[in-house]
């Protein structure tokens, strides 16, 4: 055959347009939550605008709508099923959420028993389109059976503590669909700002929607400065100056929660309003001071004063409430909140006492049952379900009732609730509490966890309805903060809610499923966590020279980098390659998105350092460190100095004291002994502050109050006896170990025979 040149190099740039095109379409592979069966053939289905689609009942057009919103064009209803390209169609006898989709170069075919199945199948036709706009609409011909293992698949987001817009709700509801999420909890009232209309009360929101600037704004702005850090910064739009007062907030109105409970509605999702009682109520209690016990409004040792439960008054304008609450939100099911309430005014208040008196409750525990099971009676007679934090397990419940399983360390709770026929939505805040520090290991944390708590019959097994991540905000005063607390990690709920734990068992794929999945958040402009950047240490040490070494486990990240102490910008340079430096110096860099917005800030120092010598020390030293324990109070290791010595002893290990919850303070001391010359690394982990000293100087300082968090550090040793100083203070039931970490990379606790005292 006798191919002309023209032919030939237009075949070759076509078949190499092909297999860029099928490159960028191999996505099949990265969908999250990963589909029950998918079988892939050659070929290609796509989607152009005016392509006929066809619906078999008329409750699918808004998916009609959504999946030509996703497209971004426009698809033409047809009502002859055989020649439409594009079907969907309810069927019957599909699992709950289920779907089935069937793809073909000519058709596309997605069939539910559900609304909500035909959005999941939505969400992976999203998912199944190339991430990179210029390859076009094109999916992969497929055929995937697919459903949920659980039905409760949620996310809960406090707008109290912070208010997002509606807008900004509809864009999570968005991503939240796009990982097949169905259930929105959203926690509309709490002590610091009340965000819904309520047209009786309306002070409730003219006033208690706005506040003056709390602890917590001010902390924002605090991290925003030392963090450099923008996502921090209090919102200006949501800011306005009344008689020179600067005032801060923001509610719905009750149309605009309509608005959002159809958008969500539209996305498979259902609302689930949560008006928290009968405490955490004060942003209401200061505008209708009478719902409180008499004379007593304010702050307890721990929560706020609850509302008091004595006054028939009160209990009425609850229930007012509820009966606006109910007129917006169409789901069954409801949330009453009933967690933390501090009970103490209740013994002080005669109308509490003359309750308790005339209902024959002996205690204010007992009132508090007494009140959730009034409003349990008063939400069933208006057609509603009630869903509680998972105190409310106390409270006598019936079995039509549902609790939020929060308190990790409380697993009787989900015991208690499932033995009384109570359905359970497992989230524990050790694991789905998205207010909590994101950390590197948070994705494999959640997608190893057990949902379901061990100890469960078969019957308590089938009430574990799903689960859901938490969203608690008193930190998080953006949107853009929001959207770095929640991604990556929320796919890895998704994953756990939507696959059965038998198909959980390849961590390092998922993780490279997530990892694609960032570059299609790219294109939806979300603010995610990148990946932590690995490689270097806190402090690092050469002899002669050293090497800045940089990774990421997502490829696609720029780096930059400044030597001059200036934070980087996207105008700073671009690592590439390892960078040498034969003098100290100090390395800042980060990681930016596409967008050219940019995670956190790291900073690295290189120090030349000769091999610190070891010490002469003649004496014959005995294993383990001194250890000096403190009764403690403070904030800072040097308040150590000021606090009450309890006892001394020898330890052979650096590690938190058994039997001991917080309020303490220890400090180490004794000999590091190295087995030979060279650069040692070690890492020191503390929850709250600690400080780690050899030879007597700072070696790794990691102090103030704070969650469990990380420094590393090298040093160069000659081989011998180095003093060692370790100082060590913990507020609240911590952590705290010493690591040593070798030229893998791989950390050990730092090994017990090398700690000496005289
Ligand atoms: C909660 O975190 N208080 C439910
Ligand atoms: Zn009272």
């Amino acid at each position: 055959m006798k191919i002309s040149l023209q032919s030939f190099l237009l075949a070759i740039s076509v078949s190499a347009l092909i297999s860029c095109a099928q490159k960028n379409l191999s996505t099949e592979k990265d969908i999250i939550p990963s589909p029950v069966e998918i079988i892939k053939s050659d070929g290609l289905f796509t989607f152009k605008s005016g392509m006929s689609l066809y619906i078999n009942d008329k409750n699918l057009a808004p998916a009609h709508t959504l999946l030509q919103n996703s497209l971004e064009i426009d698809l033409v209803e047809s009502h002859e099923e055989l020649s439409a390209s594009i079907v969907l169609r309810m069927i019957e006898g599909m699992k709950e959420g289920g779907y089935h989709l069937s793809v073909n170069n000519d058709r596309l075919l997605l069939e539910a028993s559900d609304y909500s199945g035909i959005v999941a199948g939505i969400s992976t036709i999203r998912q199944l389109l190339p991430i990179e706009a210029e390859s076009g609409l094109s999916i992969p011909n497929v055929e995937i059976t697919d459903y949920p293992h659980y039905q409760w698949r949620g996310m809960h987001l406090d707008v109290s503590r912070h208010f997002y817009s509606k807008k900004e709700v509809m864009k999570l509801l968005d991503l939240m669909s796009l990982y097949k999420f169905n259930k929105f909890h959203w926690h509309l009232t709490d002590d610091q700002g009340w965000r819904i209309e309520i047209k009786k009360y309306p002070l409730l929101t003219e006033k208690g929607a706005w506040r003056k600037y709390n602890d917590q704004d001010r902390t924002c702005m605090q991290l925003e400065k030392s963090m450099h850090n923008p996502d921090y910064a209090i919102p200006t739009d949501k800011t306005s100056v009344i008689e020179g007062d600067t005032i801060y907030g923001g509610f719905y109105t009750q149309d605009e929660i309509k608005e959002v409970v159809n958008y969500a509605a539209e996305r498979g999702i259902d609302v689930i309003p949560e008006i928290d009682m009968p405490g955490h109520f004060l942003a209401a209690i200061q505008q209708y001071p009478d719902i409180a016990c008499d004379g007593l409004i304010g702050w307890g040792q721990v929560f706020s004063s609850p509302i008091c439960v004595g006054k028939d008054s009160t209990l009425e304008f609850c229930k007012n409430i509820w009966r606006e609450v109910f007129q917006m939100f169409p789901y069954e099911y409801v949330h009453l909140g009933g967690d933390e309430v501090d009970k103490t005014n209740w013994n002080k208040c005669k109308d509490c006492q003359k309750r308790m008196k005339s209902e024959g409750l002996a205690t204010p525990e007992a009132l508090q049952a007494w009140f959730v099971r009034e409003m349990e009676a008063f939400f069933l007679q208006n057609g509603k379900r009630l869903v509680g934090w998972d105190e409310v397990v106390e409270d006598g419940l019936s079995d039509k009732s549902v609790i939020s399983w929060w308190r990790s360390w409380c697993t009787d709770a989900v015991h208690k609730a499932t033995a009384a026929g109570m359905k359970t939505i497992i989230c524990p805040n050790s694991h789905l509490y998205f207010d909590y520090e994101q950390k590197s290991d948070f994705l494999k944390k959640i997608y190893d966890m057990d949902v379901v708590p061990s100890g469960l019959s078969d019957t308590q097994k089938s009430l574990v309805w799903g689960v859901q991540c938490n969203v608690w905000t008193e930190w998080i005063p953006t949107m853009e903060r929001m959207e770095y607390m929640v991604f990556p990690r929320m796919m890895a709920v998704s994953e756990i809610a939507w696959c059965e734990k038998s198909r959980l068992n390849d961590y390092k794929t998922f993780e490279q499923r997530v990892m694609n999945q960032l570059k299609r958040l790219d294109k939806l402009s979300v603010n995610y966590r990148i990946p932590d950047l690995t490689g270097f240490y806190d402090r690092n040490v050469f002899v002669d020279k050293g090497e800045f070494k940089v990774d990421c486990i997502m490829p696609q990240v720029e780096i930059r980098y400044t030597m001059d102490g200036t934070d980087p910008s996207s105008e700073s340079a671009l690592y590439t390659t390892p960078v040498t430096v034969t003098k100290d110096t100090e390395f800042k860099f980060r990681a930016f998105r596409p967008d050219g917005t940019f995670d956190k800030l790291y900073t690295a120092s290189f120090v030349k350092e000769a091999v610190r010598p070891a010490l002469k020390v003649t004496e014959n030293l005995k294993p383990g460190l001194n250890v000096a324990l403190y009764d403690f109070s403070g904030n800072k290791c040097a308040d150590i100095a000021s606090s009450k010595l309890i006892k001394t002893y020898v330890s052979e290990r650096i590690a938190y004291p058994e039997g001991k919850t917080g309020n303490l303070a220890m400090v180490y001391n004794g000999y590091l002994e190295v087995p030979s010359d060279g650069v040692y690394t070690f890492s020191l982990l503390s929850d709250d502050g600690s400080i780690l000293k050899l030879d007597d100087q700072v070696l790794i300082e990691n102090d103030g109050l704070h969650s469990p968090a990380e420094r590393s550090a090298q040093v160069a040793l000659a081989a011998g006896k180095h003093k060692l100083e370790l100082s060590y203070f913990d507020y609240f039931g911590g952590v705290l170990t010493l690591y040593l970490i070798n030229e893998e990379g791989e950390k050990t606790e730092c090994p017990s025979e090398w700690l000496k005292h005289e």
